[in-house]
Formats: C-alpha cells, structure tokens, sequence
C-alpha cells in the first residue's frame, strides 16, 4: 500500500549553496588519461556528451584523451561516439549536439610511465589553447587509471609543468585533477599518496571521487534534514533504535576479478560509498553548504566512530557468492570467475555493526552490508525509530507495544531514488464492529525522483565533473575524510587476513546474503529489511 506524495515546484526548497549561480562550466582543457578504458567508456564520455547537450560546458571546452593506444583524433571520435550511443544512463543521442560536440574532441597516444608522454600532451594543449585568453587556459586531469600509476602520473604533472601548484582557491587559470578510487590500498598507502599529491599540489586542486556523492538521494540526505521542521529532532538516540544501510547489487566482478582479488567487498564498497552514506547520515549539519564545512562535520562523525573491539570483529561476516541464478540465469560463483584464484578467500560480502560515541549516536547501531550477486540491485538507508512507547489497550488484541512494526523513514540511493516512510495505519474494515479489535497494518508514504520532478536524473559522473569545473568540491572527499575511512576499516582488513577462514563461507547467487549476516542483527534483537 503506498501513499504517492507529488511535489510541485513550489514546495521544491531554494538551492542550497555558496556558489554563485552559473549556467556552464569554466572554460577547460579536461584531459582524461586512461582514454580507451573501462571507466571512460561506460561512464566518462557519455557523461561529459550530456553535459554538452544540456549546454553546460563552456564554449572553450575541449577534450583530450590520452592513452598507449594508437590512435587518429578521427578515430577517438569514433570511439566516443560509440559509446554515448551505447549508454544506457543518457536518454537519446542528438546528432546536431554530437556534430558541435566532436570538434572538441582530441587525442594523444602516449605511456604514461613516460616523460615522452607529457612532452606530447603540452604541445597538444599548448596549439589547442593558443587561441584563447590565458586566464580560460584552464586544466582539470581526470586520472582514470589503474592506482599503481597514480604516483607516476602525479610525478610528472608536476615536474612537466603541466599542472602548476596554485594557492589560491580562485585564482586564474586553474589546474585541477579528479583521482578515482580506491584511493590507498590501506590507511598507510593512503597516507603516503596524500603526502605525495600534497607535496606537488594544494588540496584545493585535488578531487578524490567517489561517485555515490553524486547520486541524487546522497544529495538529498542533508536537504531532507535541513530543509524540514520535523526530521531534525528525531534524528538521534532518542528516538532511533538503529540504522541500516545496504548496498546490494546483481552484478558479480564481471571483467574485473584480477583486480577485486586484490580489494575485495570492504575496499571496493565499504571504505569509500558506505562510509560516506554513513557520514552524510550521522554527521551534524553544517551552518552553510561549504565544501569544508560539510567535510569537517563528515570527518568529525566518521572519528566518533568506536574502534572495534576484538569481540566487535569476531561479529564480523565475511562470504562470497557461490554459483546461482539471477533474474532466472544461471551464474558461476566467484571462484569460477575470470582473474579469480580457485581458492581464493577474498570476500565478496561483508556485514558489519559500527557504533557512534557522540551524543547524539550513543547506543544506536549502525549495520553496514554489502554484496554482490545479491537478489535485488538496490541500495538505501533504512532508519529505523524505536517502537511506540504503548498502545491503547485492544488496538490488535496482543499485548500492549509487541505487535506495531516501528516506523522507518528508508533513503532509496537506487534505484528508483526516493524516499519512504513507513508507518502504522487502521487497515480498513467493519472488524470493530464484529470484534473488540482494530487491525493496525504497515503502510507507505512514497517520493520517487523520476515521478514528482518528471525528469530524468542526471548521472552522478556528470554532476561531479561539473562541480570540479566549477570548483565546488562539496561532492569530494578531502584527505583527512579518506584517512578517517581507512582507520574504521584497517583493524578489519588486518583482523580479517590475520585469521583467513578455515572453510570461506558462501550465500547462493541470487539471494539475501549468508546466514550469520541475519544472526549479526538478530543478537540486538533487530532484523535486516527485505528491501
Ligand atoms: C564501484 C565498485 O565503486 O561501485 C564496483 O568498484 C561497484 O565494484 C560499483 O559495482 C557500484 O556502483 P553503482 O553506482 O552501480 O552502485
């Protein structure tokens, strides 16, 4: 049963930023190394192609790809071209649009490893920017790479000259770079690549992505606590009991199990997209929408988070999926998967509880899980409030506060993202007239994007690429917020490769995940919802 509450443009609250509002853009050189890969295909092109059709890039836009391929400018087109039109996350691909849009568009082959390869990209950006005034000969890298090149990379922009350390946040032109994750392969490896990029360059011009900050109801989370009278004061001890925040998807490692073999569930989801959801969720609200102040209340709640206990990581679960069925299709396991030891112990789900010690947290669960090969895609925060403190006596004929399912307000991250509320309502009938007794059912209050703004979401690669064009760094994580990700997670990475499992458990593809996962909530007297 669900209640449909249709926003209208009235009732929408006024953007809340610090940025003046623009409509594209600065004018940039975005150069993406790393050109013909995975990312840039499946997400990268087609986000910066939509950009270019809602007229969102500036008219001295250009973009060049770099990468070993050998390749013609014309023949990048192509490749481009291919893959807008194979993506599924933009609707339509408009010919006059692309006709503007590939005229931007320029590649340099070039290893990466080498000097050779930055001596070619600066003439290439020298000829392209000769035209243009020097404070429009703005540079923002997008280093779409594997992470064991980021510190080659970082080298030589700074050493080529290509990327000139600037201080000051506004000064003309810029040079920014977006670093993808996993940013450090551990709280060490973190730290180090935060010293090098920060020895080359000022934090100010670093974007550490991670694409789940783009996503509409990630947005949405600090909106709907400060744009309401009635969420804010709820939002605590008092009247939460515990938060669940899941992170489910269909897909196994696909093409990716040389590199997953090496992560694994807690690097590739945890570090980074649960714990931001986690801290956008805990976090005290800033008093205006800064990058820096959103991020100092980020940091400080992921630091209230309690170390684990030796008794806290013993709880921990760990499995991997063995073969099943999705949507009806067979799927191999894990082990059975490209670039996979037949042996391997890296797991593919992790359920965990992590506690908050600030007042406003003190004995409230947070339950993080995450898998892949699970029964549904969906990924959300589930907020679940104490029970009602007592009923009227007869309301279902049970006993007094046993039987009424508590409220929980659910951020749906994807898909279809929304929020609902559940509650409690009289489920109808004439039964008070023929026994004392009044059935009270669950019901749902429901906001869907798509349905009350009539319109499709943006990708969250093109809402990001377009902040570090125009230099909001809301949507990225600063230094210290992936440093205080890792502190949470090391102990369990070390704790969990310090006693691999005698036997690694498993859940079947396609189901909700491995039985201790059930016995982690069970123990609080709690139960994970069936999304
Ligand atoms: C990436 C992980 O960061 O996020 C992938 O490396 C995962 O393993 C993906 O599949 C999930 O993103 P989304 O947007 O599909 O939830």
């Amino acid at each position: 049963m669900s209640i449909h509450v249709k926003a209208t443009p009235s009732q929408f609250p006024p953007p809340m930023t610090s940025m003046t509002p623009r409509e594209h853009g600065d004018p940039c050189s975005m150069v993406i190394f790393g050109a013909t890969g995975d990312l840039a295909r499946r997400k990268l092109f087609a986000a910066v192609y939509h950009l270019a059709k809602g007229r969102l890039l500036a008219h001295d836009f250009r973009l060049i790809g770099v990468d070993r391929a050998t390749m013609t400018d014309q023949e990048f087109r192509e490749l481009v071209r291919k893959s807008v039109e194979a993506s599924e996350e933009i609707s339509g691909f408009d010919a006059a649009i692309w006709e503007e849009f590939e005229q931007r568009l320029y590649y340099v082959q070039g290893d990466l490893t080498q000097t050779s390869a930055y001596t070619a990209l600066r003439e290439r950006l020298h000829a392209l920017e000769a035209r243009i005034e020097a404070r429009h000969a703005n540079r923002f890298f997008y280093l779409s790479v594997p992470p064991f090149i980021f510190r080659e990379i970082v080298d030589h922009l700074s050493s080529s000259g290509l990327a000139p350390r600037t201080e000051d946040p506004k000064g003309r032109p810029w040079a920014r770079m977006i670093i993808e994750k996993p940013f450090g392969h551990d709280l060490a490896s973190a730290l180090s690549l935060n010293h090098l990029v920060l020895s080359h360059f000022n934090e100010h011009q670093i974007y550490r992505i991670d694409h789940y900050l783009g996503k509409e109801t990630v947005q949405n989370i600090l909106v709907l606590r400060a744009a309401n009278a009635i969420f804010e004061p709820i939002w605590n001890r008092s009247h939460i009991s515990h938060v669940q925040i899941t992170a489910a998807e269909t897909v196994g490692v696909e093409s990716r199990g040389n590199y997953y073999e090496h992560a694994g569930v807690v690097r590739d989801m945890f570090q980074n997209h649960l714990m931001q959801l986690l801290a956008l969720t805990a976090m005290e609200l800033p008093h205006r929408m800064q990058a820096n102040l959103v991020r100092d209340e980020k940091v400080k709640a992921m630091r209230a988070i309690r170390p684990f206990t030796l008794g806290g990581l013993q709880e921990t679960v760990r499995a991997q999926y063995a073969a099943g069925q999705i949507k009806g299709k067979p799927v191999p396991g894990y082990r059975e998967e490209n670039g996979v030891s037949p042996s391997s112990a890296t797991p593919t789900y992790a359920a965990l509880k992590l506690m908050i010690d600030n007042g406003r947290w003190r004995g409230v669960p947070f339950y993080l899980r995450s898998g892949k090969r699970m029964a549904r895609r969906t990924t959300e925060i589930a907020i679940q409030f104490h029970k009602p403190p007592y009923l009227i006596d007869g309301l279902t004929g049970l006993e007094p506060g046993t039987e009424v399912d508590p409220n929980i307000l659910v951020l749906r991250v994807q898909p279809d993202d929304g929020v609902t509320f559940r509650f409690s309502a009289k489920a109808p009938g004439a039964a008070l007239a023929l026994t004392p007794e009044i059935e009270v059912a669950s019901v749902d209050m429901d906001f869907t994007y798509t349905e009350a703004f009539e319109q499709t979401l943006s990708p969250a690669y093109e809402t990001l690429i377009l902040d570090c064009m125009i230099g909001d760094a809301t949507l990225f994580t600063r230094s210290d917020e992936v440093e205080a990700g890792w502190h949470v997670t090391d102990p369990l990475l070390e704790y969990w490769a310090a006693n691999p499992p005698t036997q690694m458990a498993t859940y079947e593809a396609g189901s909700w995940g491995p039985e201790p996962a059930d016995d982690l909530l069970a123990r609080d007297g709690f139960a994970w919802r069936k999304p």
